[in-house]
């Protein structure tokens, strides 16, 4: 029979599956497993975070992860999905039907619950690397803004884009087996950042905060972490920017403004 224009046209379901970890702190003696989960892909957005949003609403509300900004702003929502760390709302979903979708929290980090990562040593690093702007003389800070040529601002660009989401350093096989001491390639790329900010004048003391064994060289550039950020950012170059200086190869160049306007 054929279908006359009035008569509403029936969409084919095109059910794709989720594979999704669980883990729940209350019940600790049920061992983590895998959840799977069937969502109809013509009535969900095309996001990996679509989808779990939609299984949480409509599926299952114990379902839990971190969410925000859903724009690849806020980090929040990293996770593992097919094998790679990315954000899942910048992740598109496989239109594939016959691959499951397998999606794990951030790796080598203590899971709270299900896909959400403890952040807390990787946040106590953060702050451990002072990341604001400091100068010999406090009160040069105020109501006047601090110089800073267009070429000195443009050695930030690639760097002060990183959101923080620990996609890179939770790929990072170094920073899996030594967490506890090595700062890992998010950190060491905010390091650099601040120790070659043209306004910044705590260059040798943030320098050599990072000389020990651990912190900084636990790096092998394996590039794990420059290929995995969904910002498309290279904290490998980065941190063998700061291996240059901290070995005394390369030297912070002089500002090319100083003072306030
Ligand atoms: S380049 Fe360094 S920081 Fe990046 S993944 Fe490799 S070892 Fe880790
Ligand atoms: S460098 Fe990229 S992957 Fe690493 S924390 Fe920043 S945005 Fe995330
Ligand atoms: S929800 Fe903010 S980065 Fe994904």
């Amino acid at each position: 029979m054929s279908q006359t224009a009035t008569e509403p046209q029936v969409k084919e379901r095109r059910v794709k599956k989720f594979m999704v970890y669980r883990w729940n702190p209350e019940t600790p003696e049920t061992k983590p497993y895998m959840q799977t989960y069937e969502v109809d892909l013509n009535a969900c957005g095309p996001m990996v975070l679509d989808a779990l949003i939609k299984i949480k609403n409509e599926i299952d509300p114990t379902l839990t992860f971190r969410r925000s900004c859903r724009e690849g702003i806020c980090g929040s929502c990293a996770m593992n999905i097919g094998g790679s760390n990315t954000l899942a709302c910048l992740c598109k979903i496989d239109t594939n039907l016959s691959k499951p979708v397998k999606i794990y929290p951030l790796p080598h980090m203590y899971v709270i619950k299900d896909l959400v990562p403890d952040m807390n040593n990787f946040y106590q690093q953060y702050k451990s690397i002072q990341p604001y702007l400091q100068r010999k003389n406090e009160g040069s800070f105020g109501s006047k803004q601090l110089l800073q040529s267009v070429d000195d601002r443009k050695k930030l660009d690639g760097l002060y884009e990183c959101i923080l989401c620990a996609c890179c350093s939770t790929s990072c096989p170094s920073y899996w087996w030594n967490s506890d001491r090595y700062l890992g390639p998010a950190v060491l790329m905010q390091a650099y950042r601040w120790v070659i900010d043209s306004r910044d004048e705590a260059t040798e003391q943030r320098l050599d905060r990072l000389r020990d064994p651990f912190s900084v060289y636990r790096c092998h550039t394996i590039m794990n972490c420059t290929k995995t950020c969904p910002k498309h950012l290279n904290p490998g170059r980065a941190i063998g920017e700061l291996k240059k200086l901290l070995s005394g190869w390369a030297k912070k160049e002089e500002a090319e403004l100083k003072g306030s306007a």
